[in-house]
């Protein structure tokens, strides 16, 4: 990411990170419904960076509830691959960056674990929680290890989300995920091209009411397609719709008219400053000046 942010950011888009705004919309809408059913919990997210999808995330947070981002930032990470990983993509992030983004959106920050993922049962409680983002370590023991840990945080109806379930650059990621699911009853409710969405629980209802909303809304693209037995459903932002492309010939002959029309406008305006009396007036006053400017010159 090389564009220049504004340092105090004042909408999502000027927070640096990877949160599409699919998963913008989807993060809302399951955290919307969560509060509409009045599912009460706490909300956790191991791995915020600078804090882009932890801004939205607080935005659900209600009286009584805490929620916790698990984040390395700035410290050593614990073994050399990860550390690796640290250095290659995250070299310059800080604490301080992320608190000052979060700072720019909410009056209060999160509780913040400065520490790697592994050490979050230390300081969330079993069930205690209703959201799940896991989005740190690419390396499939880490990631293993995170849902291993959002399977004890989330009670049944708990919703857990997990970043770059497919992307090429982290297979450790999808083998976490995909395994989780046939071996550890992590049921799919939807994928989008960067994120899985599952639950523990009951899919169907939350399904429902997807698939309800998704009907609604004309941005976003969806299918559902059967995986093992279960319906997954697919969601993806629809591109937006291409300006229809202009006839050449055409353009070129509106520009000509306009160009016509500006020429006999000017004409127009030239003929009647012309004909008018007080231009007559004056270059007739002038006449006799200017004849003897002229024959003075020829003189000399
Ligand atoms: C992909 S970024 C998170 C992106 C962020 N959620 C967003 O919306 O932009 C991954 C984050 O995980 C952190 N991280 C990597 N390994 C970690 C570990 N073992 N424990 C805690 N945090 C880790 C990194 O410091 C980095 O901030």
């Amino acid at each position: 990411m090389t564009e220049t942010r504004p340092s105090t950011p004042t909408s999502l888009d000027d927070v640096d990170g990877w949160f599409p705004k699919v998963d913008q919309r989807l993060f809302t809408w399951f955290l919307d419904r969560q509060e509409r059913l009045g599912q009460q919990g706490d909300l956790v997210e191991l791995g915020s960076y600078l804090g882009k999808s932890a801004i939205l995330i607080g935005r659900h947070l209600r009286d009584g509830e805490t929620f916790t981002v698990c984040d390395l930032f700035d410290s050593e990470a614990p073994d050399d691959s990860n550390q690796a990983e640290m250095d290659g993509s995250y070299a310059s992030l800080t604490r301080t960056a992320f608190e000052a983004n979060y700072r720019a959106f909410h009056d209060g920050l999160p509780r913040i674990v400065q520490a790697p993922t592994s050490v979050i049962l230390d300081h969330v409680r079993p069930e205690s929680c209703r959201f799940v983002h896991v989005d740190a370590s690419h390396l499939y023991e880490h990631v293993r290890g995170d849902i291993q840990a959002a399977h004890v945080m989330l009670p049944v109806e708990g919703v857990l989300v997990c970043d770059d379930y497919r992307s090429e650059h982290t297979p450790g990621v999808s083998a976490a995920v995909w395994e989780a699911v046939a071996a550890e009853g992590l049921r799919p409710v939807c994928v989008t091209p960067q994120k899985f969405y599952g639950t523990w629980g009951d899919v169907k209802d939350v399904q429902d009411d997807l698939l309800a909303w998704l009907g609604e809304q004309d941005d976003l693209w969806h299918e559902v397609q059967e995986v093992a037995g279960r319906p997954l459903l697919r969601v993806k932002g629809k591109p937006a719709p291409k300006a229809p492309k202009k006839d050449r010939t055409r353009e070129l002959k509106e520009r000509l008219a306009r160009a016509e029309e500006q020429r006999a406008r000017a004409q127009h305006e030239l003929d009647s400053v012309r004909n008018s009396l007080s231009f007559k007036v004056g270059r007739a006053a002038t006449a006799l000046p200017r004849a003897m400017r002229r024959r003075n010159g020829r003189q000399r």
